[in-house]
């Protein structure tokens, strides 16, 4: 049985303890670059004691940003800045980690303090892309339905987006294929009306993740975890379910995918959530059973106890936190001492202790 602060090994790489770092776009960068806000934010919770750091949806091409401040890895010039982080939050005994996206038909919006409204051409937005010319909601723009060579270069784009982020260092990637970005919105039937080998069937419509796994596996090492991050169900009668979830989580197994990040919702707005407290953390238990592969606990998790709980009782190999991590950088150096466990307590900080 293993608990909240046993370390945790997935092929060449150890997380010191299984609280990680949900990725959290921070609409701070320009023109796609990393900078001394994102160094600061995710190095003070590596100083914090979580065992992983992810790093937010950094995006494979510039029109795949969910917003003008997005992360980006499309261009070379892109490396430096992040590496410059995985240095720091792997010197601080975390593992560095990202996000690899593109955000599809929703696209192209304003930060979310700033109304996260879609962008007019004239306020910076741009033309953005979908498996179907299907807008998200009203007042979004009608995104281009990608061609069949349209999808393989957006594909080849993950993969060199992996490539620069595994010379940046870091060591734990995790693709986006949730919350109705691109790739979730090619596996959901509400947003894939193609009818060719990318719609349609189940088989078809998981086709490009599974296209983009096994590029990335051509770049990312063997060595190195590649995890992938689902809306493990849309939470809308026809749209996509736990049971699709359990399927593809079986079919990347094989394709050298070592964990599923459960999360869930985003393809439409308006949809009824059942949110509470750690609301889907039984998506992450049903796909560790039924696909025997790791999963990561997200969502409304906020004490060291519950935390606990979810890795002892076996429904998550990981618990990510999010907003409660805003809240306190130090989180898992409370839990660790509210557990009665070892606390990871950085030397310069030691009078505190
Ligand atoms: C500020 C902010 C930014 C987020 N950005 C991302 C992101 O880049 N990628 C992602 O998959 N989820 C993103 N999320 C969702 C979180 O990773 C997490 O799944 C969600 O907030 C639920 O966890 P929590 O209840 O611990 O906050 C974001 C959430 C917040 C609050």
């Amino acid at each position: 049985m293993s608990h909240l602060f046993d370390p945790l090994t997935i092929r060449g790489v150890t997380l010191r303890n299984r609280i990680g770092v949900s990725p959290m776009c921070m609409y701070s960068a320009e023109d796609g670059m990393a900078n001394d806000w994102h160094l600061v934010h995710l190095g003070a919770r590596a100083v914090g004691g979580a065992g992983l750091i992810i790093a937010e949806a950094t995006a494979v091409e510039a029109r795949g940003r969910i917003s003008p401040a997005d992360l980006g890895i499309w261009r070379d010039d892109q490396i430096e800045p992040l590496a410059r982080i995985a240095r720091f939050v792997k010197s601080q005994g975390a593992v560095p980690g990202i996000q690899i996206a593109h955000a599809g038909r929703k696209a192209g919006s304003a930060r979310p303090w700033e109304g996260g409204k879609p962008l007019s051409d004239e306020l910076g937005g741009w033309e953005v892309v979908a498996p179907s010319a299907v807008p998200f909601a009203d007042g979004y723009r009608t995104p281009h339905a990608l061609t069949g060579d349209e999808i393989a270069q957006i594909v080849t784009c993950f993969r060199d987006g992996a490539r620069r982020l595994a010379l940046a260092g870091f060591e734990w990637l995790e693709i986006h294929a949730a919350h109705g970005y691109l790739l979730h919105s090619f596996l959901s039937p509400i947003s894939n009306q193609r009818t060719d080998e990318y719609g349609g069937s189940f088989d078809n419509r998981i086709r490009i993740v599974i296209d983009v796994a096994r590029a990335i596996r051509t770049v990312w090492s063997e060595d190195k975890p590649l995890t992938i991050r689902f809306s493990a169900t849309d939470w809308i009668e026809g749209g996509w379910d736990i049971e699709d979830s359990v399927e593809l989580a079986r079919r990347l197994k094989p394709e050298g995918v070592d964990l599923i990040d459960c999360s869930s919702g985003g393809i439409a707005p308006g949809i009824k959530i059942p949110v509470g407290a750690g609301y889907q953390v039984p998506l992450a238990e049903q796909v560790r059973h039924s696909a025997q592969i790791a999963t990561a606990a997200v969502g409304l998790i906020t004490s060291a106890q519950h935390a606990d709980e979810i890795v002892r009782s076996g429904q998550a190999d990981v618990v990510l936190l999010a907003r409660e991590l805003l809240r306190d950088p130090q989180w898992a150096l409370r839990a660790a001492h509210a557990l009665e466990q070892p606390v990871p307590f950085p030397q310069p900080y030691h009078r505190a202790y």
